[in-house]
């Protein structure tokens, strides 16, 4: 008899351990109860209408019609996916997708066409309240950006970002959009990439504007920007947060950068990597210090003495700034999308920011590739970096605002399927395993759309749009299935686990 109840008892034990098993494994592929899910778009990137109902210029417009030269195929976001009178199409494929949470910006110039708030464009105003509302209807919730690269031209003719004043003019935008949106739009990142558009001031050939003021415009850009968020931070603080109690961000990107070899210098020059890349932003947000990163003031003002300039071409704050600045956040939102090698070492024009990093970049040749040069798929790096965040920002909610992948078109993307539901996998286990605080992820893109200087030659939707039809359908991808499997079970379906 005893024998039997030993077996018993060992069986039991064994099942039960088996379930465990089973319910473990089954968290590591589940979203959090509270984590919202959805996809992103750019108002430059999908609107179209460039100068309709009162609609001002913004530098896009300018650099696409003044410099077709600069785009593949000379493509412009004239039209685009003319979200502008298509926005109903917009909602109708994000509730067929099942998605909780909608990123989508806001363009400066069409709700103020001259920049400054004395001229406010009623039909842009409208334009934004009719899609909000159709998303509330739907049950998506709306996520704004303020600022997803398209400056108004008239700002730009002030001398664009690297001039402080948009500080100031950046907290008075912002007031138009809290005032006639905050009341149901509750997730707000004031700025978009600025790391990106940054370059639009190191560079002749390249982002809007397309100035070339490498290793100074970029830096005297960045400064303001960090300016004007803290300022929109304090501004929804003291004049909106009591009421409307929503969260305000900023959406940084960031790479992961895996040290070339395990040396000490080449583990630091990843490191330098990171404070000059994420630090540069992030560092006098979301750390307890604030200011710049160390590293980032001390190589950049030894290399303008060595340059033989008198001050640092990177501004400094003072320390009544670095105050003001510092704790400025709800939430940090990240676009993530590929990774590096990391090699000490010093390349790149001088002087240029790059330069300034102490750090020479490649890839690795066996890494899979995307349709952009840059963009090869590293899911373990988004893993690694999240847990890089955790450590050096005090684990702050992290929403993940962009995550995906291009191609050349086609409506079986098993490429960007792979790419999505690898580093979903990678984030949940930075979620469950390595106890990151992320509570949001929006995939890039919504739909194909205008993909900057690369024009419409790379597709990162998961909807297919046809811009050659006036009607611009939107087809789903298989990517698209995929997703909206994911989202409306809240898991990764067992095909695609490890
Ligand atoms: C930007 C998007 C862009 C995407 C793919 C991000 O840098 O925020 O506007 O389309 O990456 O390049």
């Amino acid at each position: 008899m005893w024998v039997h109840t030993f077996f018993f008892v060992i069986l039991l034990v064994v099942v039960s351990g088996a379930r465990r098993d089973v319910a473990s494994s089954d968290t590591v592929y589940t979203f959090p109860d509270e984590f919202k899910l959805g996809a992103a778009t750019a108002s430059y990137q999908i609107e179209g209408a460039w100068d309709e109902n009162g609609k001002g210029p913004n530098i896009w417009d300018t650099l696409t019609h003044e410099h077709p030269d600069y785009v593949v195929d000379g493509a412009t976001g004239d039209i685009a996916d003319d979200s502008y009178h298509l926005y109903k199409e917009d909602v109708k494929i994000l509730k067929e997708l099942g998605a909780q949470v909608y990123r989508f910006s806001i363009s400066w110039a069409r709700v103020l066409p001259e920049g400054h708030d004395n001229i406010v464009n009623q039909d842009g105003i409208d334009y934004y309240n009719n899609l909000i509302n159709e998303l509330l209807a739907n049950g998506i919730e709306p996520m704004v950006t303020m600022y997803h690269w398209d400056l108004p031209q008239a700002l730009q003719d002030l001398g664009g970002w690297p001039n402080l004043v948009l500080a100031k003019y950046s907290e008075n935008y912002a007031r138009v959009l809290f005032k006639n949106f905050g009341d149901r739009v509750k997730l707000w990142l004031t700025f978009n990439e600025p790391l990106t558009f940054m370059d639009g001031y190191a560079s002749e050939i390249g982002m809007a504007p397309s100035i070339n003021t490498p290793g100074i415009g970029d830096y005297l850009a960045a400064h303001t920007v960090i300016h004007a968020h803290a300022r929109i931070y304090h501004l929804y603080d003291q004049e909106f947060r009591a009421e409307q109690g929503g969260k305000v961000g900023i959406s940084l990107n960031i790479n992961w950068c895996e040290p070339a070899t395990n040396s000490a210098e080449d583990r630091a020059s990843c490191e330098n990597y990171q404070q000059f890349n994420l630090g540069l932003y992030a560092h006098p947000i979301f750390t307890e210090e604030g200011d710049y990163p160390a590293v980032l003031k001390d190589r950049v003002s030894r290399n303008s003495a060595d340059e033989g300039y008198t001050d640092s071409r990177l501004p400094q704050f003072t320390a009544e700034e670095v105050e003001y600045i510092r704790g400025t956040h709800d939430f940090l939102g990240i676009n993530f999308y590929t990774a590096l090698l990391g090699k000490s070492g010093v390349e790149g024009y001088e002087p240029s920011r790059y330069r300034d990093s102490g750090v020479i970049l490649t890839q690795d040749a066996a890494w899979p590739i995307s349709a952009s040069s840059w963009l090869k798929v590293v899911p373990w790096g988004f893993r690694k970096e999240l847990n890089w965040i955790k450590n050096e920002y005090n684990n702050p909610p992290v929403f993940i605002t962009e995550n995906g992948f291009s191609d050349y078109g086609g409506l079986n993307d098993t490429g960007r399927v792979h790419y999505y539901t690898e580093h979903l996998k990678e984030m949940l286990k930075a979620i469950h395993e390595d106890g990151v605080n992320v509570i949001g992820y929006t995939a890039w893109s919504l739909m194909d759309n205008f993909e900057w200087l690369r024009g419409y030659s790379e597709k990162f939707g998961i909807y297919a749009v046809d811009f050659e039809d006036p009607a611009r359908p939107r087809i789903p991808k298989e990517s698209a299935k995929v997703l909206a499997e994911i989202m409306n079970t809240r898991k990764i379906p067992e095909r695609f686990r490890d």
